[in-house]
Formats: C-alpha cells, sequence, structure tokens
C-alpha cells in the first residue's frame, strides 16, 4: 500500500534474506555464532531470547551499526552485505528503546532527518512530516513545534516510528521499541502499532524480551539462545502450541497455555448450545480471540460469556471450555 503520494519508485517493502551471518566482536565475544533467517516483505518478524543471546547484535548487522564478520545479508535480491552503510541506514527506519531523538530539534524537524539528510526539498518534507505525525496519532499543529521534553513516553515514541517512516524505508528495525513506556501505554502502542503496520506493510525486525508482545505483533517469531543460536522459528501458535526444543519450551513457560489464547479464535466447537443461558451476559464476538473472551469473563467477574456472530447470539462459551483450547497441544 503506497502512503507516499511522491513515489520513488522504489519498493515499499524488501525481503530480508540472512545467510549465515556472524558476529564475533574484537575483544573476541561470539556474540553471533552462525545465524540464518529468511524474512518475507512486509512481514513483522520478532527476534526474543534472554539477555545478551545476541539480538541487538543481529538487528544492527542488518543496517551495518555493526559489521558482521561472517556471512551474507540481502535485502530482495540485493546483496548488501558491502553496500555503502550510510546509504543502507537511509533505506532502513531504526526505531530504539527511548527513542534517541534529537533533544535540540523540534518534533518536526525531528522527523524530518532523513528526507534533509536525502536532500529532499523543504515542501515535499513538511508535507510528508505532517502525514506521518497524522498517521501516528499526533496532531501536527499541535505537536510539530514542540521538543521532545515537552512529551509523554507514549508520545516520543510515536514520534520515533514516524522518524523512521519518514523517507519510506523498505526495511524497519525496532529494537525494544515499547520497553520505556508504563503496561498500559505499551498495549495502546502496540494495538496502534499493529493499525499502522496494516496500513504500510513494511518488513519489520522487531526486539523484545516480552513474549505476550512477540505473540501479539509478531506475524513470526524467532527464538535465539546464546550465540544467536536459531532455536524455533514459527507462526505465534505454532511455537506455543509446539515448541521445538526443550530450551523453548522453558522459554514460553508453564503459562503458554493462556499466551495461546491471544492466538486461538473463538470457534464454534467451543460453544454450548444457548438454550439454559441467563439474559444477562456479556458477549464477544465469534472469531475474535479467546484472550480477549477470558479478559471480558475476567472483567466482568462472570464464568460464561455470549458469543455472537454479526451481533446474532451463537452459543455460550464456559470459562472452563475456554482455558482447555488453550491447553490442548494440537
Ligand atoms: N561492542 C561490543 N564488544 C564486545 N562485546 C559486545 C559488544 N556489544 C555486545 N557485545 C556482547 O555480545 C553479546 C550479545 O549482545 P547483544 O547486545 O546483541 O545482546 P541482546 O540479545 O540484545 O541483549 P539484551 O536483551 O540484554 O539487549 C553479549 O554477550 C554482549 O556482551
Ligand atoms: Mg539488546
Amino acid at each position: 500500500m503506497d502512503v507516499t503520494p511522491e513515489s520513488t519508485g522504489e519498493p515499499r517493502a524488501a525481503s530480508i534474506t540472512l545467510e549465515g551471518i556472524r558476529k564475533r566482536y574484537p575483544d573476541g565475544t561470539e556474540a553471533v555464532r552462525e545465524l540464518s533467517l529468511d524474512i518475507k516483505a512486509g512481514e513483522l518478524v520478532v527476534l526474543i531470547g534472554p539477555s545478551g543471546c545476541g539480538k541487538s547484535t543481529v538487528l544492527r548487522m542488518i543496517n551495518r551499526l555493526v559489521e558482521p564478520t561472517g556471512g551474507r545479508i540481502l535485502l530482495g535480491d540485493e546483496d548488501v552485505t558491502r553496500a555503502d552503510p550510510v546509504r543502507l541506514r537511509r533505506r532502513i527506519g531504526y526505531v530504539i528503546q527511548n527513542v534517541g531523538l534529537f533533544p535540540h530539534q523540534t518534533v518536526s524537524a525531528n522527523v524530518a532527518t532523513v528526507p534533509r539528510l536525502l536532500g529532499w526539498p523543504r515542501e515535499r518534507s513538511r508535507r510528508r512530516v505532517d502525514e506521518l505525525l497524522e498517521l501516528v496519532g499526533l496532531d501536527p499543529a499541535q505537536f510539530g513545534r514542540r521538543y521532545p521534553h515537552e512529551l509523554s513516553g507514549g508520545q516520543r515514541q510515536r514520534v520515533g516510528v514516524a522518524r523512521a517512516l519518514a523517507a519510506d524505508p523498505v526495511v524497519l528495525l525496532m529494537d525494544e521499541p515499547f520497553s520505556a513506556v508504563d503496561p498500559i501505554v505499551r498495549s495502546r502502542l502496540q494495538e496502534e502499532f499493529l493499525r499502522l503496520q496494516a496500513e504500510v506493510r513494511k518488513t519489520i525486525v522487531l526486539v523484545t524480551h516480552d513474549l505476550d508482545e512477540a505473540v501479539r505483533l509478531g506475524d513470526r517469531i524467532a527464538v535465539l539462545s546464546e550465540g544467536g543460536h536459531l532455536e524455533q522459528y514459527d507462526t505465534p501458535a505454532a511455537l506455543l502450541g509446539a515448541p521445538a526444543t526443550p530450551f523453548v519450551r522453558e522459554f514460553v513457560g508453564a503459562d503458554r497455555g493462556i499466551r495461546r489464547l491471544v492466538v486461538t479464535p473463538v470457534t464454534r466447537e467451543m460453544l454450548a448450545p444457548l438454550a439454559d443461558a441467563p439474559a444477562d451476559l456479556p458477549a464477544v464476538p465469534l472469531g475474535g480471540p479467546a484472550y480477549d473472551a477470558l479478559g471480558v469473563m475476567l472483567t466482568a467477574a462472570a464464568d460464561r460469556v455470549l458469543v455472537t456472530d454479526e451481533g446474532r447470539p451463537v452459543g455460550v462459551l464456559s470459562r472452563a471450555d475456554l482455558l482447555d483450547a488453550g491447553r490442548s497441544d494440537r
């Protein structure tokens, strides 16, 4: 989908191929021993794993802030392993924890960073900045002239995303982008971010420590262990449903049943007949996440919900049947 009126003719998103990439830091640390990963154009892949396992190193090798000591990196068909890193970075948006906005520049100037480096005419930059601020939910007239310290953490975060998207990059790299904000703001930002991604459809590699975030955001999740070793690369449902190694089983933990509910839709098979349902049950839609249904039950202190299809009641879901759906290893 094209959100830039000024199309440069470049593709909107590029696939990323990591072929046996390695990083040995000068002091001898083997941060990434050997990692291969295919990421499709427009896909959102999450890297997750314990602290120090090499996630940030992998991310920073993709935009060559860290030089790989082995292997190849392709964007689309193009081998960028030895491309000019400065030019490469202008095609890749990068969002980091605490955002890294320039404190002495206004929000607008921050967002216009890459367009300015690319020499865009002022008017085109200005239009693009306004468009992006709108896209991330900040009124340009109100926020454009502010400085980063005049924003909340969540607003700064959104400016960071707008800045990363400014020159319409083919890839977006995000290193723990939502970790500096409180859980409520985080979950709102995640939701907004999913909406944004549905619109811009970038290829995104996102690093997180938070399994719930990974399950919520990822089309696929790559679980890494020490040395950047790939334990499993799968959809959230497959990862939670069938951990491939003892490491992953341990990592996704005992409450993976609950987490699975995020990616488990409410289906007709889970439902009991309507017949004996009290009139005042809270309702949830058929096909929606079972996790949301559980949330509704907990909020309403009910152990059942009414399930509706296009507004019409089709059955009753009990808490026990819902939890069973998360537990069974299908
Ligand atoms: N510049 C460096 N020189 C030497 N070793 C480094 C350097 N940067 C990172 N490392 C080491 O490489 C390993 C991987 O680090 P990296 O930052 O990629 O991990 P991470 O998975 O992002 O961790 P975290 O979850 O804590 O952010 C660690 O052992 C780290 O100490
Ligand atoms: Mg890191």
